[in-house]
This record gives structure tokens, C-alpha cells and sequence, in this order.
């Protein structure tokens, strides 16, 4: 407000803080993993902050964390219960120790796009199933799309056999592990922060990721080429906590709720774009996209896809079939 504003001009101090959280504005900390900008969820963080510093301003502010300066994936969980930190958005895979229902979205080949992706987490199924991370004190306020996945190794794979034998980084996903235990190759679980270290000393061969993660992060600089397999979607739950949003009045919570949700439809349709741009970037870096034609890309699915009935009792077969139905 324009009285808290004249207080802080008056005494002459510099407010220190980088997005300008004045005196008595609640501090909404948003801490993510990915580059800060050029990337879908870098930018949707910084469009938020933006919207929530413009338009809640006297009330509340937005500081976003990117790269993993603050937390990783795994300690923003615990961070968040403990009120260190009031946004996140880890990635769907991340979320198993809490619920299994999130599941579905690892499976191997459930979406054909991002478009059809987005139109699946747009609706109230995919509403309902981030209820069920409740029990645990958490509350999913939407989805961001990141893109689908492409796989790279240090060497060329063009057939799933390609992959046999190698070791891969996945993300802390038991889907994913079967996912590539499918290809006859070994899983490695590792923090996000540490994949091109491991992918540069040899600890892993290989990984899996976004266009805009394989370009924001460099894995293009330390592998063969990337396969364009799009086998798998990387998207994330939009988290807080229920102890924040129940601190908040209703007028703020509703303001602050509003502008999130409107702010991530924008976000969610520029993520296709986003990721176009990442994939011709890596062709400008002279790295090697290799694209599958439909024959060669098949065997992946007919190897991989069998994943799905080993998840069906956590997740339901019923909602399977219905996110399926998005990409029919
Ligand atoms: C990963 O760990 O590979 C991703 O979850 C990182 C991210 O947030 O996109």
C-alpha cells in the first residue's frame, strides 16, 4: 500500500530483497529446479511472480528460486510443511511417496502431445486426482506442462535394443525405472542438479527429458545425440501447503488463487512453442536429433507400453482410459 511504501522511503532504506517485498506483504517463496528463463516452468514462475508482485502489491509478493538454489526436489516437500517455502512444482514423478494416484501421468505413451496433455490436465479428473495428496497437509493448485520426453546416450539409438545394457538417470519414479528396465537397461535415480555431472563422468550413459531440459541444462553437450522418442510427458503439480492457504484471508487467498490459475492457462499455452524453440536450439548447438519414423518408433511403444499394467492397480484402470482417451 502507498502508506507501507512511505514508511520504507521515509527511513531511507534500500529494500534488499530482488522482487521488492515490502514490510508487511506476505512473502510467497516459489522454488523450482529449472533454468529461470526459456524454459516452460522457468517462465511460468517468472509470469507469476510478475502478475502476483503487480497485482497484489501491499499485500503480497512472489520470489521465485530457480536452479535449485534453495531446494531440490525432494527437501522442498519436507520445506513446505515446515513453512520455509510457499510454491512449488516438482514434477509429476517426484510425487510417489505421497500418492500413487499421480502415477498415471509416467506412463510410457499416454500422451500424443502436448496439446492433447493439456487438455487432459485441464479438466476435473485431473483436478480430482491432485486431491489426493490432502492426507498429507499439501494442496495441488494446477498443472504445468513441460513437454514430452526424449531420450539421448552417449552412443546413437535408433532401436530400443540400442538401449540394452545401458544406464540411465530417471527421476525418483518407480514408472520410470520399470519404463527402462523394459529396454533391458539399468535406472538410476539422481536429483535433477546432478545429471550433467553424471552424464559427463560416465556414472550414468544415458537420460531422459524435456527439449528445453536438455537444452537449458547442456545433457546435449555430453551425449551422442537425442532420440526423438516422445515417450513420456514431463509435466508438474503446482503445490502448496494447506497450513499457508488456510493463513490467508479469503480476500487475499481468492486473489492470489485467481491470478495463479489464469497465469498458468497462459503459461500452459505457450509450453509447445517453448519447446519447438529448446529442439531448434540444440540443432544450432550442432548436436544430432535423430527422428523415428513410425516403423522404428513402434518398437519402442511395443516394448515400453506393457509398463502400464503394472500401475493400473495404483493408479485405476478407469482413469487411465480416460487420460488415454485425450490422445485417441
Ligand atoms: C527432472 O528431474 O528431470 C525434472 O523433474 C526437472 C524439472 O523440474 O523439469
Amino acid at each position: 500500500s502507498a502508506s507501507i511504501m512511505a514508511v520504507a522511503l521515509s527511513f531511507g532504506t534500500a529494500n534488499a530483497d530482488p522482487a521488492g517485498c515490502d514490510d508487511g506483504e506476505t512473502v510467497i517463496k516459489f522454488s523450482h529446479v529449472v533454468a529461470d528463463s526459456g524454459h516452460p516452468k522457468g517462465d511460468a514462475a517468472q509470469l507469476l511472480a510478475k502478475n502476483i508482485n503487480e497485482q497484489m502489491e501491499g499485500t503480497a509478493c512472489m520470489e521465485v528460486f530457480p536452479n535449485s538454489t534453495l531446494y531440490d526436489d525432494d527437501k522442498v516437500m519436507e520445506a513446505m510443511l515446515l513453512g520455509d517455502v510457499q510454491l512449488a512444482a516438482p514434477s509429476l514423478s517426484k510425487f510417489e511417496a505421497y500418492t500413487k494416484k499421480l502415477r498415471l501421468f509416467d506412463l510410457p505413451f499416454l500422451f500424443s502431445s502436448i496439446e492433447a496433455a493439456n487438455a487432459y490436465m485441464a479438466s476435473e479428473d485431473a483436478r480430482d486426482l491432485l486431491a489426493s495428496l490432502e492426507d498429507e497437509g499439501y494442496v495441488g493448485l494446477g498443472y504445468i506442462a513441460s513437454g514430452l520426453k526424449q531420450f539421448s546416450a552417449n552412443k546413437p539409438l535408433i532401436k530400443p535394443e540400442d538401449a540394452s545394457g545401458l544406464k540411465f538417470r530417471v527421476q525418483t519414479s518407480d514408472v520410470a525405472v520399470a519404463m527402462i528396465e523394459a529396454l533391458n537397461a539399468s535406472a538410476q535415480k539422481l536429483a535433477f542438479k546432478e545429471v550433467y555431472g553424471a552424464l559427463q563422468t560416465g556414472v550414468v550413459d544415458g537420460q531422459e527429458n524435456s527439449w528445453c531440459n536438455i537444452y537449458t541444462q547442456k545433457f546435449f553437450e555430453v551425449q551422442d545425440g537425442i532420440t526423438q522418442t516422445n515417450h513420456q510427458l514431463l509435466a508438474y503439480g503446482v503445490i502448496t501447503s494447506q497450513e499457508f492457504l488456510d493463513s490467508l484471508d479469503d480476500e487475499t487467498r481468492t486473489q492470489f488463487l485467481t491470478i495463479l490459475t489464469d497465469t498458468l492457462k497462459q503459461a500452459n499455452q505457450q509450453v509447445a512453442d517453448k519447446e519447438a524453440e529448446c529442439r531448434q536450439s540444440i540443432l544450432d548447438a550442432n548436436s544430432t536429433i535423430r527422428e523415428l519414423s513410425p516403423e522404428q518408433r513402434e518398437p519402442w511403444v511395443t516394448v515400453m507400453k506393457p509398463v502400464w499394467q503394472e500401475f493400473e492397480g495404483d493408479i485405476g484402470a478407469d482413469v487411465i482410459e480416460k487420460a488415454a482417451s485425450y490422445s485417441a
